[in-house]
């Protein structure tokens, strides 16, 4: 049975004292929760989250990291350096850093990699704009993204890939993908992993929905057969929404 997972990407949202608060209230709004819980807060406040939830169900996660383990990339951080500080999974591909950090589907191979080598777990995120929707291309980009980006690994690889399908044109816009639309890309993905991999690979990948999941619409949206959660950006910064997504899958 595969992974059902919520997942908050804070973004670049919340100092550590804003951290600790929304922490303290998430920590009292779920307790015991039945699917997997993530939070993903900034860098400078991995290690406070860390110790905060230590022995809690909900797990803290990064939000991109460098494929290299060191070396001269100022500003950076690597999967060790992640590790040390208690993080074993980390978000990879968003859009957003796709679209302002030249992110590539072959810098994201690497850093897919990385994350292997460090036996860590990976929440790739892929998604078309809004002109591929509109044009009707968008099945043609998620499965070059996919492709490019991880069909380079084999199928032992596939234990530590989660996926988010990310509609750009759902982000932050409050134009949520409808429950159908999500079900078709996800069960459109999950067949050209099946196509390479076979089905007992495929059916065992988790395939997170994101893109304006909020507490009024997460039910039906989790509800679809191959949507196995959220990837959640604006209602994670808010325990109560937070929460109810949760509940919700
Ligand atoms: O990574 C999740 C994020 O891109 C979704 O953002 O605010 O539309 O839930 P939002």
């Amino acid at each position: 049975m595969r992974s059902k997972i919520v997942a908050g990407n804070w973004k670049m949202n919340n100092d550590l004292s804003a951290t600790e608060t929304l922490i303290t209230a998430l920590k009292e709004q779920i307790k015991d929760p039945s699917v997997e819980v993530m939070i993903a807060p900034a860098f400078t406040s991995l290690y406070s989250a860390y110790e905060a939830l230590k022995g809690n169900a909900i797990e803290v996660i990064a939000q991109n990291m460098h494929f290299a383990e060191s070396g001269a990339y100022t500003g950076e951080v690597s999967a060790s350096m992640l590790k040390s500080v208690g993080v074993k999974t980390v978000i990879l591909g968003h859009s957003e850093r796709r679209a302002y950090f030249a992110e590539t589907d072959e810098s994201l191979a690497k850093k897919v990699g990385a994350v292997l080598e460090n036996e860590m777990r990976t929440i790739f995120c892929f998604g078309e704009e809004l002109e591929d929707r509109k044009s009707g291309k968008f099945f043609d980009v998620v499965e070059s993204q996919i492709k490019n980006a991880l069909f380079g690994f084999d199928a032992e690889a596939w234990k530590s890939i989660v996926l988010a399908y990310e509609p750009v044109w759902a982000i932050g816009t409050g134009e949520t993908a409808s429950p159908e639309q999500a079900q078709e890309v996800h069960a459109f993905v999950r067949k050209v992993i099946a196509d390479k991999y076979g089905d007992a690979v495929a059916q065992e990948v988790s395939i997170l929905y994101g893109g304006s999941v909020k507490p009024g619409n997460a039910e039906e949206i989790f509800s679809k057969e191959d949507v196995d959660g959220g990837l959640i950006g604006g209602a994670a910064l808010k325990a109560e929404d937070f929460k109810a997504i949760v509940d919700a899958l």
